[in-house]
């Protein structure tokens, strides 16, 4: 089949070219628009890169109309009920199912990297014992870039490899000792017979004064919480790692860089909003007043975890994790749990009404994800680092698949410029 290419004709000169369209293996094409400067003069413009494919990706894929998943082709659906985070992981970064054999050596390496060296633990001192625990992991994050000279020549794949297992098994001591700084409690240290989730669930809750059991549902329920957290193509700080890495920079400060950029709001940071925003709501009867004031552009108020850039029908993410709340509370004996049925009931509201019909919003990831961290014991200000603890590794496979590929380049943007033209310097004296 002849190449495919749109041609393009600039209709104040007639002057005429083909761009060429490159088709992946599922998903829309993408028209290669590198030699448009060239023959034309003319740069594509698309601020927040709505339509603009910034590489290409073997890792995740996401179809927004259909609600679809695949994390190296396989549905998010059968990862949740059949794998395990460990074995997600090692997917994302090596692109295929491990067998039983490779998994137990990824699984031991991860489990023999928990620990971060102890000057690095002394550094969380330096906050103030009311620090946004984000701040904290993403500065601490960025201080290992200090560390581990022996082993951080990029262009290495063994040190590439030391760099994942070292990040994805550290992410967790960071976090949990970010929230014990938070709480004033001694750090807790890992422990190599505990499996990734039961570990975290050990340093964050366990004290040197009484014994502490991991509650197995608890440690089931962040597993399949960082299952579905792992991976989701081109966001925003995953383009922020892959910006940063492009700089040859050092991999802990991209990594740090994506920490930061998945803090925000209308990012990582809504499942930390939504429950503010279900708190602020209270009570069912309030509910159209915030839907109202979520329709009326003036009030600047969104409803959070609800919308998505690509998805435009329900985020699959979203309807298991709505799912695995009503096990895990049942579970729990908290089946009442007030939050999480004023969630069910503003998600009825809102997908009934034409404003967030027609502009085809619907529950995203955030929007149950914080009931499930809540019932869990999980404060409000960690989930968040909940958020980029279990991204890290879909940072690092993104990080890796670009340092890896021969063609990398920096990536630098360019604009639109509407500012002055140029213009002669005056001096202050004739100023007005
Ligand atoms: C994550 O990219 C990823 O993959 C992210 C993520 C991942 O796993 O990495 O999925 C994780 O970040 C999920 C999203 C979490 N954020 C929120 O829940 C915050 C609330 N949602 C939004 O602010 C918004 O929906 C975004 C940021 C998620 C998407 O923004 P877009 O794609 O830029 O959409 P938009 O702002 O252009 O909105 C389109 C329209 C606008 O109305 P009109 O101008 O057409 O009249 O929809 C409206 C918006 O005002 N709108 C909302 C809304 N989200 C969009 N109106 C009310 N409430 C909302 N939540």
């Amino acid at each position: 089949m002849a190449p495919k290419n749109y041609q393009l004709t600039d209709s104040a000169t007639g002057k005429t070219s083909d761009l060429p369209v490159r088709s992946g293996t599922i998903g829309p094409d993408v028209l290669d628009v590198a030699t448009l400067y060239r023959d034309h003069g003319v740069f594509t413009f698309d601020p927040g890169f709505g339509v603009t494919a910034a590489c290409e990706s073997r890792i995740t894929y996401i179809d927004g109309d259909e609600g679809v998943l695949l994390y190296r082709g396989y549905p998010v659906e059968q990862l949740a009920e059949k794998s395990s985070f460990m074995e997600v992981s090692y997917l994302l970064l090596h692109g295929e199912l491990p067998a039983r054999k490779d998994l137990d050596i990824f699984v031991s390496n991860i489990r023999h990297h928990t620990m971060i060296n102890e000057t690095l633990l002394r550094f969380f001192n330096g906050f103030h014992h009311n620090a946004h625990p984000m701040a904290m992991v993403s500065a601490v994050v960025a201080s290992m870039s200090a560390f581990y000279h022996d082993s951080m020549d990029i262009n290495n794949p063994r040190h590439r490899e030391i760099f994942a297992h070292r990040i994805i098994a550290k992410i967790p001591t960071i976090a949990a000792a970010a929230h014990k700084h938070s709480l004033g409690q001694p750090f807790v240290y890992p422990r190599n017979d505990l499996d990734y989730c039961s570990n975290l669930l050990h340093m964050f809750f366990a004290v040197p004064c009484a014994p502490y059991r991991v509650d197995p549902i608890y440690a089931q329920a962040l597993d399949l919480l960082f299952i579905l957290h792992a991976d989701h193509e081109q966001n925003a700080s995953t383009s922020t790692v892959r910006l940063a890495g492009s700089t040859g920079a050092n991999p802990y400060a991209a990594i740090s860089a994506g920490v930061s950029a998945s803090g925000g709001p209308a990012h990582g940071g809504a499942n930390e909003a939504v429950l503010e925003m279900l708190e602020e709501i209270g009570t069912a009867d309030n509910i159209p007043k915030y839907v109202a004031m979520a329709k009326d552009k003036s009030s600047h108020f969104r409803l959070m975890g609800f919308g998505h850039r690509v998805y435009k029908n329900f985020d699959p993410r979203a309807r298991l994790i709505r799912e695995m709340c009503h096990k895990v509370l049942a579970k729990l004996g908290r089946s009442d749990n007030p939050l999480f049925e004023l969630a069910l009931r503003l998600e009825e509201v809102a997908l009934k009404d034409e404003y967030f019909v027609a502009r085809k919003l619907y529950p995203n990831v955030d929007f149950y994800s914080g009931i499930i961290y809540s019932a869990l014991g999980i404060p409000r200000s960690m989930f968040t680092v909940m958020f980029a603890l279990a991204r890290t590794v879909g940072w690092v496979a993104h990080w890796q698949e670009m340092i890896a590929d021969p063609a990398m380049r920096i990536s630098r943007p360019r604009q639109l410029y509407s500012g002055p033209k140029r213009r002669d310097y005056t001096d202050i004296a004739g100023r007005a």
